[in-house]
């Protein structure tokens, strides 16, 4: 007996069939065109990494619980990336002394991580990833995220009440947390794990993490932050900090977007944010999770490299993007239903005329799918399956057509046929 191979993929990891693949191109080449119109360039790196670069900074649950690692033939510990940024740093800090600043780079990797997969979180998924790097991030480059990220959101049809953008500053949310609460490392460092899972956890799940300090002193910070929507009135006790000047700066420039919140609960999971932090939620009741997020990162490059530089950047994954769309009713029909494209169902006893034809009309630009079968069952077999394409056009050649050189166009949704040259059905398809 033959044994037959289970056919859906691996666990959290999606097949992409043409539909789905479309959405994925629809949503690269539409960053693209955004991204570089802001002056990022392309950059990519490898799928494996050295494990020390994640351990180095990042989050500890992603190292410890999510990373995918393993010891490789040669005895190495390495990771199937879980995130872009480190790597990002690394590539600056190797060439840090012959790049141009500000550095503006975008990148779409596929990144893996070990997690359960659930709505907007699945075990691999890509990510747009867009970061500047500069000797000093001033609140300008800040606001070029919020920038990009209103633009990105703008070119998929999106409203400004359809999300909300909310920052924060770390740095001055731990300065806050040491000077009012007096919590040490330790403690700083648990409220920020909680404080990141605080909306998405149910509250008992939420108090059992809490392990070094109380829950009802988290509670009470939490309480407290949310109560505030002021960086001027949350921060009044750590004013005095460097960094509070510029962010209240940036607080005062965006204070006028409607889609772009200050939210002192956004800490971030990732430890080497150090400044500003942001995400993007959806305002659909239905599709909770973030879908974008990133921050400014002073230390992480000089891991690597002795020449002082800042980043900040964000990572907005594809699967996020696709709820997104799905819900606001924002997928394009061309991305469904690839209409563009032309069925050219012909006889294979006329070949050389029909390969003739394919060519010019691609020459001309326009998509076009043959279609061959007998003279004697053209009809029969080839117009279900023309239809089946969802194609608008459909082009008719069989010898009669062959033979004057001429060939019939059908518009399918009226059924109409033209007998047209090959040159005129080129003008009716650029124009249709
Ligand atoms: P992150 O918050 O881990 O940040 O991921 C950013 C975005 O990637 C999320 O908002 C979500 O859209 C998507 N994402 C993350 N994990 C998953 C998952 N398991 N399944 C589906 N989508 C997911 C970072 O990765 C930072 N390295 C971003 C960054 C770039 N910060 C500075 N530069």
């Amino acid at each position: 007996m033959t044994i037959r191979l289970a056919t859906q993929p691996y666990k959290g990891a999606r097949d992409f069939y043409p539909a789905d693949m479309r959405l994925r191109q629809y949503w690269s080449t539409q960053s693209q065109k955004v991204v570089e119109a802001f002056g990022y360039e392309p950059y990519d790196g490898p799928v494996l990494e050295r494990s020390e670069i994640f351990e180095a900074k990042t989050s500890e649950e992603i190292v410890s619980e999510q990373t995918y690692r393993f010891t490789d033939r040669g005895g190495r510990d390495v990771v199937i990336r879980p995130e872009m940024t480190p790597t990002f740093a690394r590539m600056v800090a190797a060439k840090s002394g012959e790049l141009i600043y500000p550095l503006r780079w975008y990148a779409f990797p596929n990144l893996l991580r070990y997690e359960r997969p659930q709505k907007g979180r699945l075990r691999e998924h890509w990510q747009l990833n867009c970061d500047l790097v500069a000797p000093k991030i001033i609140p300008e480059y800040e606001l070029e995220m919020f920038r990009l990220i209103i633009a990105l959101m703008q070119t998929f049809g999106a409203k400004p009440t359809d999300y909300v953008i909310r920052y924060n500053h770390r740095g001055l949310s731990d300065a806050l947390f040491k000077n009012a609460y007096r919590l040490n490392k330790g403690q700083r460092k648990e409220v920020f794990y909680l404080l990141d899972r605080a909306d998405k956890t149910e509250p008992d799940v939420l108090k059992k993490m809490a392990k070094d300090i109380s829950f009802s002193v988290f509670e009470k910070i939490h309480d407290h932050l949310k109560s505030s929507q002021n960086p001027g009135e949350i921060f009044q006790d750590v004013q005095s900090e460097t960094s509070f000047e510029d962010f209240n700066t940036l607080s005062q420039i965006v204070s006028e977007q409607p889609c772009i919140k200050f939210d002192p609960s956004i800490v971030r999971g990732f430890e080497y944010y150090t400044g500003l932090v942001f995400e993007v939620v959806d305002t659909h009741p239905d599709n909770r999770r973030a879908i974008l997020g990133g921050g400014r990162y002073d230390n992480l490059i000089s891991n690597f490299s002795k020449q002082s530089l800042q980043g900040i950047g964000f990572g907005w994954g594809d699967v996020t993007f696709r709820d997104f769309l799905n819900i606001h009713g924002l997928v394009p029909d061309e991305i469904t239903k690839p209409t563009k494209t032309v069925s050219l169902l012909a006889s294979r006893d006329v070949l050389p005329f029909v390969l003739q034809v394919q060519n010019q009309l691609q020459e001309a630009g326009i998509s076009c799918r043959l279609l061959l079968s007998e003279s004697d069952k053209m009809f029969k077999s080839g117009l279900k399956n023309a239809l089946k394409h969802l194609a608008k056009y459909m082009i008719i050649i069989g010898p009669d057509e062959a033979g004057s050189q001429k060939l019939v166009l059908k518009t399918i949704q009226t059924r109409e046929d033209k007998i047209l040259s090959v040159t005129d059905c080129i003008k009716v398809l650029q124009t249709g």
